[in-house]
């Protein structure tokens, strides 16, 4: 066990040369945030404490056949009450950062219609206060997909232009009672994922999808996904302005937003798949951080998609650009990418048009990118992690970036002896090679501020309720007892050993 925890499982052979080579310098600059992540519907529970409003996802969790063990988030970890024992966790890995989400409706239960509910402030102030009391700064995303119930009844979500409105007073609140104390902000989480899931596919809430499945509803398939992502990201225009007008002269801090990406890998070094994997990154990551930084969507899109692409008037044009302090990536796991206008390709992820004719495999002659994890979308391919971060430094000008998440999920296993359970040397693989991947991306120039394992705790995954675990620490939902793995004392002893706070 002992071998497992203190293994340094260098994989990249480049990284084992910087470290034993002349460069002695140290790996991580100073302050370079070491954190974990969670989200609020994901672990907090407590879904009608305390004045809290439903959201999206308590709705949408309360339907049958959402989700696939049937479960909700109503307790999920209960991380709204044990947030002391949780910084406590988080004090023995000697992070200092925490990444997590505000829950909307606990701040404001009826959106801009109804009154700010004191008590769920009450709950942020100590949560931040007890996190900085331990040297632990709080790095928080205001929307981590859930929305207010009330709101998406009244005008129906991020498909209406409405939701920039009630973001913006939203994140109003946060700036004016939290700033203070928070330094580093997100907007959304993921809304490329979130758009696609909840608009194409339907499996997220507001389960509208183009095709008629599970028990989504029919929406204006093509067009609406790139509707909810417009409104997504004047949104976050409308926030980063209030933000800069009012709040960060005095506060000081930065704001930004986190996307999912992937690396998209050519499937042969043809130019048609070079493009096709280029056109991949267009159509998931560039499709959202191209408009908030040079105030446009990327062109591959504006040429397939034509008029389905909404668009932005001049004016919002100037509001988006240079839009962030930083980029938050999301980085997980790889794909391969084949071209799909000039070959014929089966269906599948990509190959459709509003997607941008690519199709997205795991593997490549029966062989994959990476080992499987056993969760169908996730390879370990630590390479990746270099990869996109260079991509994302020379598209973007190399403005700052935070890995905003990392992480190894299984598939959970009943009835297995916690001793067992807790033995997770596949994550410890994943995390090490993953970290080694980002040193040498950063040697080569990446500015790349902090990483976030995800996650603290194990916790509620969506789609696939507690079937998946993400965590440092496994939870026995029965008893909500926390219990540490081997990744998180391996985790521990890599933050000893490269984390400079000053
Ligand atoms: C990214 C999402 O932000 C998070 O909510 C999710 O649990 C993890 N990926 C793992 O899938």
């Amino acid at each position: 066990l002992l071998e497992i925890v203190l293994s340094p499982f260098s994989v990249s052979s480049e990284v084992q040369t910087l470290r034993k080579g002349l460069d002695s310098s140290p790996l991580f600059p100073h302050n370079f945030l070491f954190g974990t992540a969670t989200s609020s519907y994901q672990c907090e529970g407590a879904y009608l404490s305390d004045g809290k409003g439903l959201n999206n996802w308590d709705v949408f969790t309360h339907k049958q056949g959402n989700i696939l063990d049937a479960s909700t988030g109503d307790v999920a970890a209960d991380h709204y009450h044990r947030y002391l024992e949780d910084i406590d966790l988080m004090e023995a890995i000697g992070v200092n950062s925490y990444r997590f989400s505000i829950s909307w409706a606990r701040i404001l239960p009826k959106g801009r219609f109804g009154d700010i509910n004191w008590a769920g402030i009450n709950h942020y102030n100590k949560l931040i206060d007890a996190l900085l009391l331990k040297g632990i700064k709080p790095f928080v995303t205001l929307t981590h997909l859930d929305f207010p119930q009330e709101l998406e009844e009244r005008y129906g979500s991020w498909l209406n232009p409405q939701s920039q409105v009630d973001f913006a007073y939203y994140a109003d609140i946060c700036f004016k009672f939290f700033g203070d104390r928070v330094k580093h902000w997100v907007t959304f989480n993921e809304p490329n994922f979130q758009v696609v899931f909840g608009y194409r596919s339907g499996t997220y809430p507001p389960s509208r999808c183009s095709i008629p499945f599970g028990n989504c509803t029919y929406g204006d398939s093509e067009r609406e996904p790139f509707i909810a992502a417009h409104n997504m990201i004047l949104s976050h225009a409308a926030a980063v302005n209030i933000y800069r007008t009012k709040y960060q002269k005095k506060q000081g801090g930065s704001i930004g937003i986190v996307m999912h990406a992937f690396w998209f890998e050519p499937l042969t070094n043809s130019s048609a798949d070079v493009l096709a994997a280029e056109r991949a990154q267009s159509f998931t990551l560039n499709w959202f951080l191209d408009p908030v930084i040079f105030g446009r969507y990327p062109p591959e899109m504006q040429n397939i998609l034509g008029s389905i692409l909404p668009e932005f008037s001049v004016i919002e044009q100037r509001k988006l650009k240079n839009g962030l302090d930083f980029i938050g990536i999301n980085h997980y796991t790889s794909y391969y990418v084949q071209d799909c206008i000039y070959s014929l390709c089966e269906p599948g992820t990509g190959t459709s048009m509003t997607e941008g004719f690519w199709r997205q495999s795991s593997e490549k002659n029966g062989v994959h990118i990476g080992e499987p994890t056993g969760l169908d979308w996730l390879n370990v391919y630590p390479r990746g992690m270099e990869k996109i971060v260079t991509y994302v430094k020379e598209r973007y000008n190399n403005m700052p970036m935070f890995i905003t998440e990392n992480g190894y999920g299984m598939v959970d296993k009943p009835n297995i002896p916690i001793q067992e359970v807790i033995k997770d040397s596949k994550r410890v693989k994943y995390l090490a090679g993953h970290l080694d991947a980002l040193i040498v991306a950063m040697r080569k120039g990446a500015d790349v501020r902090g990483y976030f394992v995800w996650s603290l705790i194990d916790n509620f995954e969506w789609a696939v309720g507690y079937t998946s675990r993400f965590g440092l620490h496994h939870v026995d939902y029965e008893t909500l007892k926390r219990t540490p793995r081997l990744s998180a004392i391996w985790y521990k002893n890599f933050i000893a050993e490269h984390c400079r706070t000053e």
